[in-house]
């Protein structure tokens, strides 16, 4: 790629959270290599989900976000893979009862490899050395070689994606996501679960919708949709070296798309104006997302809007505030007044994670389950007073039974947050965890309005 295609135009700008490579020659031979590489998805599924994002602004959808904070090179596993998968959609066969919408998925997978830090170096043991940015780009062990950032990690980051995105496809077509089968595994989680009998009548409810529809003659053999599901791909788009290379012009339409995801984000840390993430995402057609911290101001927001989706095209742009559990009630009325005065087609979704973490009296990083219901519970609120759509959360996640944010109904302490600690960045909700917030955000859902129409 020329440095002068517009495809290129971020190299000439500011650009925060990116590791300096040592050796440019190696960087380019690796970014050749990514551009000759196939893409990992296609232009066409990007537009399907682009369509149906526009339907979530519309209030007709609801979108169900969520994986790892990071994925990573030895944490990988089939297992795993298909751990998270499980819980994505028994999530999302919960909220789709209750909010009477599809739900589109969008798995935090395949991908979400790069890591912004709150600091370029860090102190372990006395000794200085660079902070870990995740697998894509340096190794995680406290030892300057391990931190030393290194291109070839690009390619090894591509093939995992490859053989995750492989395994996903299977699971979704292949049998795995048959919603009866997808039921049973909530019943299983229902029957085990401390707090059941919250959650046993909305399960039965679902069980006898499944059963009346079958009766209609509507089962896994005779209806795909209750056999086969769609999730799409996201990742933040941090290290612009890999998401360029991967970045295609589609022989149907002649635009550009970033084919490493088929939704990729800007996170709260590389957001600004006249900064390189901003204009990379302005030369592509992928659908977006923005992190949004409780420090912007609406006018700032306004024109982040306006240079994401200079089109105003629904579907095209979608807000992920996390804001915390603390401040969302004073920050997100005047963010959706001026959206909503702008006449600004934006999804609004929820990360309830990155605003409420903190550290446990044992040391470690954790999210308090209560911190995390009660944000996704002011967002419902605050969206219902304002007569905007909530459109959808997103959420660090994992279908392992890990013990890294307290609370829920198993009570995880914070003595307990040692037992199974995986994480390679930030806490994540386990399986039980997720489930319950999808029980216990039911009501909110179903009581969601469309967004208002101005006339
Ligand atoms: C993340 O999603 O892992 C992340 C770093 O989020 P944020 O940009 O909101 O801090
Ligand atoms: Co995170």
């Amino acid at each position: 790629m020329s440095e002068d295609s517009p495809l290129s135009s971020w190299r000439h700008l500011p650009i925060a959270q990116q590791p300096s490579y040592s050796d440019a020659e190696r960087l380019d031979a690796v970014e050749a290599q990514l551009r000759a590489l196939p893409p990992l998805v296609f232009a066409q599924e990007i537009r399907d989900l682009k369509d149906q994002l526009a339907q979530v602004a519309r209030g007709d959808g609801f979108l169900l976000q969520g994986g790892d904070c990071a994925e990573s090179f030895s944490e990988f596993s089939a297992d795993k893979i298909r751990d998270t998968f499980k819980v994505l959609l028994q999530m999302a066969i919960v909220l789709t009862f209750a909010g009477r919408r599809p739900v589109t998925k969008i798995a935090r997978m395949a991908g979400q490899f790069a890591k912004p830090r709150s600091a370029d170096f860090e102190e372990i043991d006395g000794e200085t050395l660079p902070s870990f940015r995740g697998d894509i780009i340096n190794a995680a062990d406290a030892e300057a070689h391990a931190r030393a950032p290194d291109p070839e990690r690009m390619l090894k980051a591509y093939h995992q994606s490859a053989s995750t995105l492989n395994l996903l496809r299977a699971f979704a077509q292949g049998g795995l996501a048959d919603l009866h089968q997808v039921h049973r595994w909530n019943l299983s989680f229902v029957e085990a679960n401390p707090a059941r009998e919250r959650y046993q009548e909305m399960s039965e409810r679902i069980a006898d919708a499944l059963e009346f529809m079958e009766v209609c003659g509507i089962n896994s053999q005779t209806a795909p949709t209750i056999r086969e599901t769609q999730l799409f791909t996201s990742h933040e788009a941090l290290l612009l070296n890999y998401e360029e290379a991967l970045t295609r012009i589609d022989s149907f339409t002649g635009k550009r798309y970033n084919c490493s995801a088929h939704f990729v984000w800007i996170g709260e840390r590389t957001r600004q104006l006249d900064h390189a993430h901003v204009e990379f995402f302005r030369q592509i057609e992928n659908p977006v997302g923005v992190k949004i911290g409780p420090g912007v101001a609406a006018d700032e927001l306004l024109r982040l809007i306006e240079a994401l989706n200079p089109a105003n095209e629904p579907g095209r742009l979608t807000l992920i505030t996390r804001l915390g559990a603390d401040r969302l009630d004073a920050v997100l009325p005047g963010l959706v007044r001026s959206v909503a005065a702008a006449g600004a087609e934006v999804v609004w979704s929820c990360d309830p994670m990155h605003g409420n973490t903190v550290k446990s009296s044992t040391g470690f990083k954790t999210r308090q389950f209560d911190d995390i219901l009660r944000e996704l519970r002011a967002f419902f609120a605050v969206h219902r007073a304002e007569g905007s759509y909530p459109g959808g959360i997103h959420l660090e996640m994992t279908g392992e039974h890990v013990t890294e944010c307290t609370g829920g109904a198993y009570r995880i302490s914070d003595s307990d947050l040692a037992t199974r600690y995986l994480t390679s960045c930030d806490p994540r909700l386990n399986a039980d965890q997720v489930l319950e917030l999808a029980y216990l955000i039911a009501d909110a859902l179903r009581d969601a309005r469309p967004a208002a129409k101005a006339d």
